[in-house]
């Protein structure tokens, strides 16, 4: 029996920031943001957009095509959590209008969270096959003003039916883990910017990166070459082609051509190029992206996935392409939100990024911007208020 991903769809806010006006605020050659990292735009969320917003309107177009019977499993994975009690599944929950009979739960490990949701979904939903699990990645890269990881901010939201006889993606069983306890990257929780130490966090993605693959290629005997793509968590797009890179020579002993890397990775960076980190999203951005994007029809074909969490964990999966797997994206769509996105001017973006959540208790109307179907009314005695808008 088959389990893995059944639909896969993209959210990104409306608006973002050209890294290009990013450099030149800074006094910085713009080639440091779009080779050096790798980006070329950030998303930025407009103050009545949140993780759950962009999560229900990543979920929104699967509900719209599958309906909502049978999901009995919410799994909301962020780092950028609204509360310390009550999980964002649970106002996901209710704005999706989801079944009573759900376990929902937010699930945190950095950017690892989407991943750990994924796995348990798959073992739930082999254990049951009659129930559907949705999981959601919804989270906003945040760092200070002027920091070395300002450039590398984004926003975004992934959300994943898994069911079994998946129509895109069939997940192979066996997966290569690494878990450590260091300190690359964090965010206390009287901070809401996320401390990082980049260099650091580099080297250890790439040290788990060779110890899960170590482990994936024992248990499945698999070679380097017996995966047709590859996708990677992206911090930015040059964290992946630095991994490739790396995997080949660990894997394979080989150094890949410029050829061979936009071949096997090129495709899944497209989407994150022009968003930014959306932290637990990120892979399955890049799995979007390369299914969305792929001109040859990769159906039957292995995918290889490398999941990273700062703190960290890793894990190493791999899944099958399924055929016709292209009938059941919404490549449309993602290309239409995302051409329809408005840049702002450096003065908006530091406006928008000061601008701060009430804290008073009282009651606060949140001016409306361009948001998917949900977005945020406000908040009144310390409840965030969704309204659907469309
Ligand atoms: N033209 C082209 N490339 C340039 C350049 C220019 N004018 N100026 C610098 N670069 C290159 C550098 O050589 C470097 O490339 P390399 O890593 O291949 O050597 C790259 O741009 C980044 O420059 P660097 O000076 O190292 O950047 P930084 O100190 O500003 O920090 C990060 C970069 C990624 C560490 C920082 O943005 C960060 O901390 N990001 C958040 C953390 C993160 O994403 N961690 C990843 C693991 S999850």
């Amino acid at each position: 029996m088959n389990v893995g991903i059944d639909l896969i769809s993209f959210y990104t806010p409306q608006y973002f920031l050209g890294l290009n006006v990013l450099a030149q605020e800074r006094g910085v050659d713009p080639d440091k943001f779009t080779i050096g990292i790798g980006q070329e735009k950030m998303a930025i969320p407009p103050p009545d957009e949140d993780i759950v917003t962009m999560a229900a309107s990543a979920a929104h177009p699967i509900l719209e095509k599958v309906g909502r019977e049978n999901i009995e499993l919410l799994l909301f994975a962020t780092e950028s959590g609204i509360d310390q009690s009550k999980a964002a599944a649970m106002f996901l929950h209710g704005l999706l209008k989801l079944p009573a009979r759900c376990r929902a739960v937010e699930l945190k490990q950095a950017c690892y969270g989407a991943t750990a949701g994924l796995h348990l979904a798959a073992a739930a939903v082999a254990a049951r096959p009659g129930i559907k699990a949705l999981i959601v990645g919804s989270d906003i890269a945040r760092y200070d003003l002027r920091s070395p990881g300002e450039p590398t901010q984004g926003a975004g939201a992934v959300a994943m039916l898994v069911t079994v006889n998946p129509r895109v993606l069939a997940l192979d069983p066996e997966t290569g883990l690494y878990a450590e306890d260091v300190m690359d990257f964090w965010r206390p929780n009287y901070r809401d910017e996320a401390l990082v130490d980049g260099k650091y966090s580099m080297r250890i993605y790439l040290a788990a990166l060779e110890e899960c693959w170590k482990q994936y290629a024992a248990l499945t005997g698999r070679k380097f070459h017996d995966i047709a793509r590859y996708c990677y968590h992206l911090p930015f797009t040059r964290m992946a082609e630095k991994a490739h890179i790396r995997l080949a020579k660990f894997a394979a002993l080989k150094e890949l051509t410029g050829e061979e890397l936009e071949t096997e990775i090129g495709d899944s960076l497209r989407y994150n190029r022009i968003t930014g980190n959306t932290y637990s999203a990120s892979l399955y951005e890049g799995l979007t992206s390369l299914l969305d994007h792929a001109a040859e029809d990769l159906s039957g074909q292995r995918i290889g996935l490398f999941s990273y969490g700062s703190g960290c964990m890793g894990e190493y999966f791999s899944g099958v392409a399924q055929p016709d797997y292209r009938q059941h994206l919404f490549t449309t769509a993602h290309r239409a939100m995302l051409d329809g996105r408005t840049a702002l001017t450096y003065r908006q973006y530091e406006d928008i990024f000061q601008l701060g959540f009430p804290t008073d208790g009282g009651d606060h109307a949140f001016a409306q911007y361009r948001t998917g179907p949900y977005r945020l009314a406000g908040v009144s005695q310390h409840k965030r208020l969704y309204e659907r808008i469309a």
